[in-house]
């Protein structure tokens, strides 16, 4: 079959890598896609929010499978555009996207559910939320309502930083229209845990658990990023906690939605907070984590192209979803000043070392030719991944193979997978 995947990070890379291994499928497109991805899909440069141009490049290759690993295209309703013309495609409908698309709806559907999550209330006007800030107990969050590249939460210490945060949002609208409402969230410590699960629309498979580091600089210090490393399996993620998530957020999360007339297919991320007083939701995101696919998706055994088409077919309790016993650590290798300002341009050397065969994955981002070269082209630039036996041994593996590329600028956290020591 052919399949064609939109979008031009590491995480389709790592979509990409793992529906190759698919013995049903002999032929790969990627719009946009990226220098790594142009190593195992034809990348032909559509962009991801131009759906006209997907819909007639699908029509015109046949294309029997699209899958859409980004947000933006998913808010955007491209599932939607793709089944009215009669196109096979995976992703949520803009309906159910619409859970990560707007945090005031989805903190709303955990409180009508009784899905556990912070304590909130939601605004559409800075001075209300300012009157409400007055008297709140500090540190507090803010959060953009709408998309905002990973970006648009702000953790208050003082009244002070929380008002400024409300003016950044509301009133000089740095994220945009996605500051057009503010949820203002009760404060949470714990430790965080990713978990990516198939969704048919009435089944939920989880895949294994991961963790993010979405702060730019060691021990969790500077501004948040879109993640610049993960591990998986997490070892905080117990039996028992697995199993309370499995009944009372991620089923019960589908079901909401069922009953909300917005059945969710696709892979529903839900972002959790382990507390003192249990699991709760920080997040849901509609698509597969990044850099949580390029630790999840290398440990994944069973066709991942087959686990698409069962949730399309609503027959996802029939497939059987598994993961070798193993660890996998990812460092993204990033460019300085990420996620401010950087350059671009500069060539990276250093690919041919990486052989999957022995567990090492270089998962393109933010990358491009130029003059027969590969060069950097973003600020997350490369996510390289190892597997190993344990967490330890593949966070070595990790970092050794984090010496084998070399670029100008090269940027990367030291800490990645630090807490496994802890637990
Ligand atoms: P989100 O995009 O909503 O997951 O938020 C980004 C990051 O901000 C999370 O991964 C957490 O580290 C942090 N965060 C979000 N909400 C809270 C909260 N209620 N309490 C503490 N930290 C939070
Ligand atoms: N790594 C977090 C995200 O993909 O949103």
């Amino acid at each position: 079959m052919k399949v064609l995947i939109v979008g031009s990070g590491g995480r389709e890379h790592a979509i990409a890598v793992s529906v190759a291994k698919s013995p049903r499928v002999d032929k790969i497109y990627c719009a946009p896609g990226n220098a790594g991805i142009a190593s195992i899909a034809e990348c032909v440069p559509i962009a991801a929010m131009d759906f006209d141009a997907l819909v007639a490049f699908a029509k015109e290759k046949c294309v029997d499978l699209t899958i859409v690993g980004m947000d933006d295209p998913l808010v955007g309703g491209i599932v939607d555009v793709f089944e009215a013309e009669g196109l096979r495609v995976f992703g949520p409908r803009q309906n159910a996207a619409i859970i990560e698309g707007s945090k005031a709806f989805s903190k709303e559907l955990m409180k009508k559910y009784n899905i556990p999550t912070a304590g909130y209330e939601t605004f559409d006007n800075a001075d209300d939320a300012i009157k409400y800030l007055e008297n709140a107990a500090m540190p507090i969050v803010l959060k953009a309502d709408g998309l905002a590249l990973g970006k648009g939460v702000l953790i208050c210490n003082t009244l002070e930083e929380a008002k400024a945060g409300v003016k950044t949002i509301m009133l000089d609208k740095q994220f945009g229209n996605a500051g057009d409402q503010l949820v203002i969230e009760e404060f949470m410590t714990g430790r965080e845990v990713s978990v990516l699960c198939f969704c048919d629309g009435t089944h939920i498979k989880p895949m294994t658990s991961a963790q993010d580091h979405k702060r730019a600089l060691d021990g969790d210090k500077g501004l948040n990023t879109g993640g610049m490393g993960t591990f998986s399996p997490s070892p905080f993620y117990t039996k028992a906690v697995q199993e309370f998530c499995e009944t009372h957020v991620y089923q019960a999360t589908m079901d909401a939605m069922k009953a909300e007339g917005r059945p969710f297919v696709g892979i529903l991320f839900v972002g959790l907070m382990l507390t003192k007083d249990g699991p709760k939701v920080l997040e849901y995101n509609a698509r597969f984590g990044d850099p949580e696919a390029q630790v999840v998706l290398p440990r994944m055994t069973s066709d991942l192209v087959e686990a698409f088409e069962a949730c399309i077919d609503g027959t996802l309790d029939q497939y059987d979803l598994q993961f070798e016993d193993n660890a996998a650590v990812c460092v993204v290798l990033a460019s300085d000043g990420y996620p401010v300002s950087y350059g671009k341009g500069y060539a990276i050397t250093g690919f041919e070392k990486f052989d999957a065969a022995d567990g090492y994955y270089c998962f393109h981002a933010g990358t491009a030719f130029k003059d027969g070269q590969i060069v950097t082209n973003g600020g997350r630039v490369l996510g390289v991944t190892a597997t190993g036996e344990d967490l330890k041994a593949a966070r070595g593996n990790a970092y050794k193979a984090t010496e084998w590329i070399e670029f100008e600028n090269k940027y990367m956290r030291h800490d990645i997978g630090k807490a496994i020591d802890e637990a």
